[in-house]
């Protein structure tokens, strides 16, 4: 297994550390709402996981794990000075979360959860993860954009939220998005995690997530002891982009104000 790196990232504000995880097949730009919302009263860090956006990487057949994903972060952290931090991920970044949580439980002092879910693959979408692994390396990153950009959108999505998630996967290294596709049809299942959590948890959902419908995420939520839960309106799966006050408004309030 490779050794864990320090990861690019960008920051904001100063006080105690969130960080910032992003979903597939993106990097730390989709947070620029929550760095310019949250870093009031926080020190802000969005991270680009490794191969992603800043944190480029020389390998030509990359291989990567939620355990990975998770172990840079805590490296990233040690680097920043932060012993703890509330660590906060979408989607393929909630993954990155549940594992962190597992490996380094002494350094999260809150989870923020939007729009992921806590199952494993199921057979049929473990075969879908191969075969988007495939089309990425045959085809790149524009074949990708064209059956996924949209369903990570609501439905009448601003132009301004279109053009900047293309410009994000158009951006990414089809290797780096292949392997990402396969560590998440290798990653754990969550669920039994779920009722043994003891840090304070927030989870954000687009109301008009496609991929990961909200009534889904809730139930999940619920078997969270303690957890809070906020639907966004107008959000689709990329909520945090789509609608940056009510998802900032959220996490604000769980964190405190
Ligand atoms: C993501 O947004 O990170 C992906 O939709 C996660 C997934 O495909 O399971």
């Amino acid at each position: 297994m490779s050794e864990p790196i320090e990861l690019a990232y960008e920051e904001r504000g100063s006080g105690p550390v969130t960080v910032l995880i992003h979903g597939f097949p993106l990097d730390r730009r989709m947070w620029i709402g929550q760095l310019a919302g949250l870093a009031k009263n926080r020190r802000c860090v969005a991270v680009d996981l490794r191969g992603h956006g800043l944190s480029k990487l020389d390998e030509k057949e990359p291989a990567f794990s939620m355990d990975l994903f998770a172990d840079d972060v805590a490296k990233t952290m040690d680097e920043l000075g932060a012993d703890q931090a509330d660590i906060c991920g979408l989607s393929m970044g909630g993954y990155v979360a549940f594992a962190f949580l597992r490996r380094h439980p002494a350094r999260v002092r809150s989870l923020i959860l939007a729009d992921t879910k806590a199952e494993a693959d199921s057979d049929e979408a473990k075969a879908g993860r191969e075969k988007t692994a495939a089309m990425v390396r045959e085809q790149g990153m524009e074949a990708l954009w064209d059956g996924l950009g949209a369903k990570l959108l609501a439905s009448d999505p601003r132009e301004e939220d279109v053009a900047r998630l293309k410009e994000m996967f158009l951006a990414q290294d089809p290797a780096v998005i292949a392997a990402d596709a396969l560590a998440m049809r290798d990653r754990a299942d969550s669920s039994p995690d779920l009722g043994g959590i003891t840090v304070p948890v927030l989870w954000v959902q687009g109301e008009e997530d496609q991929l990961m419908p909200i009534d889904g995420a809730r139930a999940t939520a619920e078997k969270i002891p303690g957890a809070k839960f906020a639907g966004i309106p107008r959000g689709g799966h990329m909520a945090p982009m789509e609608n940056p006050q009510a998802t900032n408004d959220a996490i604000l309030e769980f964190l405190g104000g």
